[in-house]
């Protein structure tokens, strides 16, 4: 049987792609954040997963206004890095786990969630950015990612976007449609974005560390709680593109102290916390939990 056995929350700025991949790691602006990740890439190469289900947003790439599915699983073989306007990142294509995608999108959809189902998708920097800050830097063809990657696309571009409470009841219905899979796999599901950050408008750059580390605090011990947050606290205190952090909420509610939408398991060890200001415009909050 497969089983989630943690989850890790990041958030995914673009221009820590970016730093990475024209070596500007180690510069003064960079360093202390990078420095946050360092735990990480080693209890990766300790805890190494056999399928990464990672929850993360397109940003009008693979999607437009033509099409804006609610929550979409990614069931094909392989995704290429996307053109965000200045051609793809340099790093490896991302291999699928078409079978075990299957089986989560016919098991989420009998439990009541509409999912999309996308067969065919290039990956944004939501997606690349928190592979590089957790595997490190990878050669585009030499090196690989170390293991399959599910995709699973939140709207939270544009309105209306899904509550924290729906994408939080969406983890349990995850957890228990990876839990049926009948074939012995180590699972770790990522909540991807935020935190605080508003990229438009008069409010631009705007940030709010004690909302943020009050979120953080929700994640590890009250996600019940966090799960309640109403759509616009997000985006009064978290700034427009705030509203990412909903994303966090599907992979907590897959770990094993969720159960029927209450707290009753052992609560997850907290292996890493970290929190760094600024990263271009945004609050970069970070999280490893492993399942009790
Ligand atoms: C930034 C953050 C994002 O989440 C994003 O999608 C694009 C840009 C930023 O901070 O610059
Ligand atoms: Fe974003």
């Amino acid at each position: 049987m497969a089983r989630i056995t943690a989850s890790v929350f990041t958030s995914h700025v673009p221009a820590i792609g970016a730093a990475m991949d024209l070596g500007k790691t180690q510069e003064d602006y960079w360093k202390p954040l990078f420095a946050g990740y360092e735990y990480s890439r080693e209890w990766m190469k300790d805890n190494k997963p056999d399928v990464i289900f990672l929850v993360f947003n397109d940003h009008a790439t693979a999607f437009s206004l033509e099409m804006i599915p609610t929550f979409a699983i990614g069931t094909a073989a392989q995704y290429q890095p996307a053109d965000e306007g200045w051609g793809p990142r340099p790093v490896p294509a991302v291999q699928g786990h078409p079978d075990l995608a299957s089986h989560i999108a016919q098991s989420v959809i009998q439990q009541d969630f509409d999912l999309t189902i996308v067969n065919q998708m290039d990956v944004d920097h939501g997606l690349t950015v928190p592979l590089s800050l957790m595997c490190g830097q990878k050669d585009p063809v030499k090196d690989a990612w170390p293991c399959p990657v599910i995709p699973f696309a939140v709207n939270v571009v544009q309105y209306p976007v899904p509550s924290g409470q729906r994408c939080f009841n969406l983890g349990q219905a995850i957890r228990k449609a990876i839990e049926s899979y009948d074939e012995d796999l180590n699972v770790h599901i990522w909540g991807t974005g935020g935190m605080s950050h508003q990229l438009q408008g008069p409010r631009a750059g705007l940030i709010n560390k004690e909302w943020d580390n009050r979120f953080l605090d929700l994640m590890i011990e009250d996600p019940v709680a966090a799960a309640k947050i109403p759509h616009i606290e997000y985006v009064r205190e978290a700034g427009s593109e705030g509203i990412e952090l909903v994303m966090w909420l599907i992979a907590r509610g897959a770990m094993s102290d969720v159960v029927d939408g209450k707290l009753q398991g052992p609560a997850p060890k907290l292996k890493h916390r970290f929190f760094h200001v600024p990263a271009s415009n945004t609050a970069v909050g970070h999280l490893i939990l492993e399942n009790a």
